[in-house]
């Protein structure tokens, strides 16, 4: 038994975090140099080998092994100065799907990673959107400094026109691209040069922004734009606040170049101070609270086939409060049965190992044989409380699928029923043929789909890709009135609840004005 002061250090020891950002932008990177200094892994390439169709771990689908990419997010633990660091991955790119979203309901803070040549891009609008809904702290690193990229403050800018998030500059660049010399710390006013050798970089103290060294480190002109860019910030920027960052409404900024893991030790450690240790959670009883003796957690993903010689699932368990012990007991809400948790795990950068015990904040994979569902809360007394529903996400990719023969139908619905429990999917059903339309959030999810009906339920499934991109659930009692063939179709979801899919942005904003009383919500 872990007593409850042992219990309290480990909650405080905890930061777990999700990085976003749009492909290209340095995630992998950051995530690389990250997991460098917590000796997590010896030599930066390790984590982007899995990227490059190189890497050959026998328990990834064999669909990421073709394409060499993750399809599903996974765990990165490890310490670092006293701190116990969760990492969830988040993919991104065609591996895009609702547990990229789900991933980000697990976690107690944001890593938001911006190119500084691309400013704020489409994927990261659409994840940051759903990290404010949840008012979760966010931290903006600008990366690849050493490129010839966007003016500093036209980035500020964009940041808080197009999220609509104040920002607060934590360092400041001295130069860009060519010219690029290193980040003035505004809080510590010390300054890190770029050209410090090594991946684990730590800055240099001044006395202020006259101290000689810089201007002979990093040259008069330089030095002179610093000192405006500074004292305009300080004059005309936000005032640091701390209660705004930690209820997600004002973003700390960092600059910095991953790729040298320029700015990163830095980064790492401002947000270990500033970023939350778990947080309690709404139940139906009730706040809870990390530091409550009984367990307590939520499935928020569950992975099929991590290794393709068993079917087994593995669920993702977020544990709220209490403690983990391996091969204890705990209620499944949803059936009132209890259980006994015997095989946790817990993940490393590349490996996952058996795990004894865990702590609010940390991620435990459970092996599941068709007991969890997405949203399931575990709770380790039988007087059960719910965390409620995880929302779902709007689809962006629609297809007709059907068995391609008939003789299959039985297995056929079987399989799209449990691949929508699972969360993979989103199912509907067409208004008047009742024909099956699945909608996904990343078009890599259609072909995981038609591989796992194959494999798993032994169905050959046939596809018709359709052209829309939107679902949005209808308010209104005479649906099939609303019903416009070229712009828009009706469908039904599994609740038998109306669903009109518009074919693009342009259909859906005619929709919008030709009905402003008709209510469209994004999910359900
Ligand atoms: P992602 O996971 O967000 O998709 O991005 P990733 O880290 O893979 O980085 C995308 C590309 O940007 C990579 O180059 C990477 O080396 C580069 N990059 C990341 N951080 C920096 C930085 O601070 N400065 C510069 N200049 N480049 C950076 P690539 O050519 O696509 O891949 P590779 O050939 O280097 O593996």
């Amino acid at each position: 038994m872990t007593n409850h002061k042992e219990l309290q250090e480990e909650i405080k020891k905890r930061r777990t975090f999700a990085i976003i950002s749009h492909p290209d932008a340095g995630k992998t990177t950051l995530t690389e140099k990250l997991l460098f200094l917590g000796g997590q892994i010896r030599s930066t390439g390790t984590v982007k080998s899995r990227k490059s169709a190189k890497y050959a771990t026998s328990d990834w689908m064999e669909i990421e092994k073709q394409r060499g990419i993750s399809v599903t997010s996974s765990v990165m633990n490890f310490n670092y100065k006293g701190h116990t660091i969760n990492i969830l991955d988040t993919p991104g790119h065609e591996d895009f799907s609702e547990d990229t979203y789900r991933t980000l309901l697990a976690v107690d803070s944001v890593v938001m990673i911006i190119d500084a040549a691309k400013g704020v891009e489409s994927q990261t609008k659409k994840l940051f959107k759903v990290v404010s809904e949840h008012g979760i702290p966010i931290f903006t690193f600008i990366n690849k400094m050493d490129r010839q990229g966007r003016e500093p403050l036209e980035l500020l800018e964009e940041i808080e026109d197009v999220l609509g998030i104040e920002s607060y500059p934590m360092n400041w660049p001295i130069g860009i691209g060519q010219s690029f010399q290193g980040v003035y710390d505004r809080h510590q006013k010390a300054v890190e040069f770029y050209d410090t050798e090594g991946d684990n970089k730590q800055a240099m103290q001044i006395s202020d922004l006259e101290d000689p060294v810089l201007k002979e480190k990093a040259g008069e002109d330089l030095v002179n734009q610093l000192q405006e860019d500074v004292l305009l910030l300080d004059e005309a920027g936000a005032t640091y606040n701390e209660e705004a960052l930690q209820s997600g409404k004002q973003t700390p900024v960092f600059f910095g170049s991953a790729i040298s893991s320029f700015g990163v030790p830095t980064f790492l450690n401002h947000f270990l101070d500033l970023a939350p240790s778990p947080a309690p959670r709404e139940s139906s009883e009730g706040e809870v609270k990390p530091d409550e003796e009984t367990f307590s957690g939520f499935i928020f993903k569950i992975q099929a086939n991590m290794n393709p010689a068993h079917r087994d699932r593995v669920a993702f368990l977020r544990i709220v409060s209490g403690t983990f012990e391996k091969g204890m007991e705990a209620w499944l809400e949803r059936t009132g049965k209890s259980l006994k948790l015997s095989q946790g795990q817990l993940f490393f950068a590349s490996s996952r190992g058996n795990v004894e015990k865990a702590y609010p904040g940390d991620i435990v994979g459970l092996y599941d044989s068709g007991t969890y569902q997405i949203g399931d809360t575990l709770v380790g007394s039988k007087n059960v409380y719910s965390f409620g529903a995880l929302p779902t996400f709007p689809p962006e990719h629609f297809a007709k699928v059907r068995a391609q023969k008939a003789m299959k139908q039985k297995h056929f619905y079987k399989g799209v029923q449990q691949l929508s429990e699972e969360g993979a999917i989103q199912v509907y059903r067409t208004a008047h043929w009742d024909e099956i339309v699945i909608g996904v959030v990343g078009r890599l999810q259609f072909e995981i789909f038609e591989y796992r009906m194959k494999g798993e339920y032994n169905v050959d499934i046939q596809f018709d890709t359709m052209p829309h991109q939107h679902a949005r659930w209808i308010e209104t009692d005479n649906p099939e009135d609303k019903v416009d063939s070229i712009r828009n179709m009706l469908v039904y979801d599994q609740l038998k609840r109306p669903v009109l899919l518009f074919q693009n942005d342009f259909a859906l904003r005619w929709f919008k004005d030709k009905n402003p009383d008709i209510p469209l919500r994004e999910s359900r």
